[in-house]
């Protein structure tokens, strides 16, 4: 996605880059390494380069990792270092006595010599990473602050993942992108290259698969909650030839990085049964989707065509990739097909399963034993593990911690991919001004401190972690600009991670050094977001169940300014220095002031009082989720969940109903009823069959005082009851759940979620 380097070879880009980054450097002052090192220690010295600095190659060292290297000392100082075996001033060496731990290097900076030490091979590559990072150009008078550098991994899988298939990426732009993830010591590639909006990679065996499956009709504009929806009627689409994935993988080997191939089974599979119907129940027609999300039809498992495509499929695959491990997907599959294709509800009865979760799991064994005759093992989404978990598997645990916790536990290696964390293509900001992005909120902060090993588990199966993995879904990442948003600079906070030893981590130093990265990143003409520093918020409920509103920024040596009269912040307004109550409804608007100089966005906020703020809430379901923060005070807090659900205001509950009691703690006059309910067809967001509001003085005997059961609005349908004054001291609210998502619907047969927010008394 890195199109924005002009030529192919990164290097070349990066040298102009570095004269620049290096006089920012000079400022700063800062060693940046990213990923923080196990290890480093200053010494007071600095190495010069000079022309006859030489650099001795020690045996075995493949020179394919000083390759990168070279490439950038000639582009930032102008000439090469001489390569001979008796040099004495950059000593390279494989030493895996001195140096335990695979992947792991020592680094030397002193006056007199620079030495790396790898463990193994990728270790010398990795000590050059650094060493790269390490770098001073100062009218090309090439130094490096003396340091001692001691460093290792803390995982062996350091993974980013890119999906090709709802938009695609030409390879050099995916070579671009290796040289990044290279750069950021990151090991694994995982490429989704077939899903239902495209099929991207040759088989030569399906040419259709190429003429065909590649390639939508059109895509839609717009986020999918939207509704109705709109599409640009433009053909769109392409694949990646054999040669160009060898080229690929070979590419990304000279960097120390696998690339795991994912071909999507038994769901996500449209683009492949739009060329080939005979591999779906029904039999089609079907077209590659023009949308986002899930579809019911699926490759049909009772019939043997279909393991004879996938079979066929790999073995063309195999050969391009030398992986250990393939992904065959697993996630979303829904069954509504297999419930009513006699080929399947066949081969249920003959296989004695149970049902159609067991189904999958037949399909996912199979494959697996079919991958394991050929020496591979296989990788599958969190799903994988419903029906009983294929005996090698392993787990992508992707909608929660809880699947990877599930695969240790029976001793089944996992990595970590919570989408709560770690997924690139949701929202780093919720400043209206963020670009269309996938849903969620996953700021820089929230994925720099997410553990991958869980509380839950024991030393021992804690190793079955093997590691951590951002995703990057493309649907909202239509151009290798929009991607590279997406991505930077959250990747650096996963690099950090995957690698940094727990101890060793650190938001602020991360930050710190991020701050010399993202001038890097800019020379490299990367697109990195730089929203990270601006204002976030959080609530909290007073001792006097007052609203309390803290605000803060990580931008060293900044002020907040904030108003509440709706004006905007000067140096003029009041001065932020600890949270406060917000005492009457209105707006905060807020802004971050560098001297005199405003930074970023001015931050703002709606805040609604009412009768019921801060008082006890009870609820009979639990909501589920993650929409909101987990306690009930979200729902009295004043403030209105957004549109886009990711705020942390919302309360979902899945397949059940709403039902809340709020205690305003002494009887008085109620004549204003009011809740906010969310309406995303296409989220699987139902509005209640029926809303009412109750209200009681006793908490005992009820009596209806509102009713509602049309929702008309695609998204936010406010309700504003005014009723005839009442005295009351409990108010119960009651939202019947649609229940089951009826057929014809986006996602049939799903349980529905009932969204809210804010439950309004006055
Ligand atoms: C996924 O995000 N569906 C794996
Ligand atoms: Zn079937």
């Amino acid at each position: 996605m890195i199109n924005l380097f002009n030529s192919r070879k990164l290097f070349v880009k990066v040298i102009c880059l570095m004269l620049f980054v290096t006089q920012a450097q000079a400022q700063v002052k800062e060693q940046g390494i990213i990923p923080q090192p196990f290890k480093i220690q200053k010494n007071n010295t600095v190495f010069t380069f000079s022309r006859s600095s030489g650099i001795a190659v020690g045996n075995g060292i493949d020179s394919d990792n000083l390759t990168f290297f070279n490439q950038y000392f000639h582009q930032l100082a102008g000439y090469n270092l001489p390569i001979n075996k008796t040099a004495t001033a950059i000593k390279l060496n494989i030493d895996s006595a001195n140096v335990e731990q695979p992947e792991g290097y020592k680094l030397s900076v002193t006056a007199k010599q620079i030495s790396i030490t790898g463990h193994d091979q990728a270790g010398v590559f990795y000590g050059l990473q650094s060493l790269v990072q390490l770098l001073h150009a100062d009218a090309r008078k090439m130094t490096v602050e003396g340091c001692v550098v001691e460093d290792h991994p803390r995982f062996s899988y350091r993974g980013m993942h890119l999906d090709v298939s709802r938009h695609f990426f030409k390879v050099d732009a995916i070579e671009k992108w290796i040289d990044l993830l290279a750069l950021y010591k990151i090991n694994t590639f995982h490429w989704h290259l077939t899903d239902d909006q495209g099929w991207r990679i040759e088989i030569k065996k399906y040419p259709l698969l190429q003429s065909i499956s590649a390639y939508r009709d059109e895509t839609i504009i717009g986020h999918k909650r939207d509704s109705p929806h709109v599409f640009d009627g433009k053909r769109y689409g392409g694949y990646y030839t054999q040669e160009e994935v060898k080229a690929v993988v070979k590419y990304a080997m000279e960097r120390h990085i696998t690339i795991i191939p994912e071909i999507e089974m038994p769901g996500h599979a449209l683009a492949a049964l739009s060329a080939y119907p005979q591999l779906g129940c029904t039999g089609g027609p079907y077209k590659a989707a023009t949308f986002w999300g899930i579809f019911d039809d699926v490759y049909c498992a009772g019939n043997e065509e279909t393991f004879t495509f996938l079979q066929n499929v790999l073995d063309e695959v195999l050969p391009l990739f030398p992986s250990k491990y393939i992904h065959i997907g697993g996630d979303e599959c829904p069954k509504t097909k297999w419930k009513t294709c006699p080929k399947c509800q066949k081969r249920i009865k003959d296989e004695h399963l149970k049902d159609e979760h067991e189904l999958q799991s037949y399909f996912i064994s199979r494959m697996e034993k079919y991958l394991n005759s050929k020496g591979r093992q296989i990788i599958g989404w969190d799903e994988i593990l419903e029906g009983g978990l294929a005996p090698g598997a392993t787990v992508m645990s992707w909608t929660g911690e809880e699947g990877g916790i599930a695969a240790a536990k029976q001793h089944h290696d996992a990595i970590m991919t919570p989408e709560k964390y770690v997924y690139l293509d949701y929202y780093q900001s919720l400043y209206s001004s963020e670009p269309l992005a996938g849903g969620g909120y996953t700021p820089l902060s929230k994925i720099y401190n997410y553990e991958p090993i869980t509380k839950e588990l024991t030393t021992d199966e804690a190793k079955y972690i093997k590691g951590v993995q951002a995703n990057a879904w493309s649907e909202y990442m239509a151009s290798p600009a929009q991607a590279e948003r997406q991505l930077f600079p959250r990747m650096l906070a996963l690099a950090e991670i995957a690698w940094t030893d727990k101890g060793n981590k650190n938001y602020a130093g991360f930050l710190k050094r991020l701050r010399y990265q993202q001038t890097l990143l800019k020379q490299l003409n990367i697109n990195s977001a730089n929203t990270f520093d601006e204002i976030t918020d959080s609530l909290s409920e007073s001792a006097g169940h007052e609203v309390q509103l803290a605000l803060n920024t990580t931008l060293p040596g900044s002020n907040i300014y904030y108003t509440t009269d709706g004006s905007a912040p000067t140096l003029k307004s009041k001065k932020y220095s600890k949270p406060f109550s917000i005492t009457a409804s209105g707006t905060v608007k807020a802004a971050v002031f560098s001297g005199a100089k405003q930074y970023g966005h001015m931050y703002e906020k709606d805040f609604h009082l009412h009768k019921a703020i801060g008082k006890s809430v009870t609820l009979t379901n639990q909501p589920k989720g993650g929409y909101n923060s987990g306690d009930a005070f979200g729902l009295v807090n004043g403030v209105f969940g957004n549109k886009l659900y990711n705020d942390g205001q919302w309360y979902g509950f899945n397949g059940e109903d709403l039902e809340a009691v709020v205690d305003l703690g002494k009887v008085q006059t109620v004549s204003q009823l009011g809740i906010n309910i969310l309406k995303y067809h296409w989220q699987k967001m139902w509005e209640p069959q029926v809303l009412t509001f109750e209200t009681s003085a006793d908490g005992k005997t009820y009596t209806e005082v509102y009713r509602q059961t049309t929702f008309n609005a695609n998204g936010i349908n406010p309700v504003h009851a005014s009723i005839k004054p009442i005295q009351a001291r409990y108010v119960r609210v009651k939202g019947t759940n649609k229940g089951i998502i009826p057929p014809g619907e986006y996602i049939a047969g799903a349980k529905a979620w009932l969204l809210v927010d804010e439950l309004i008394v006055d």
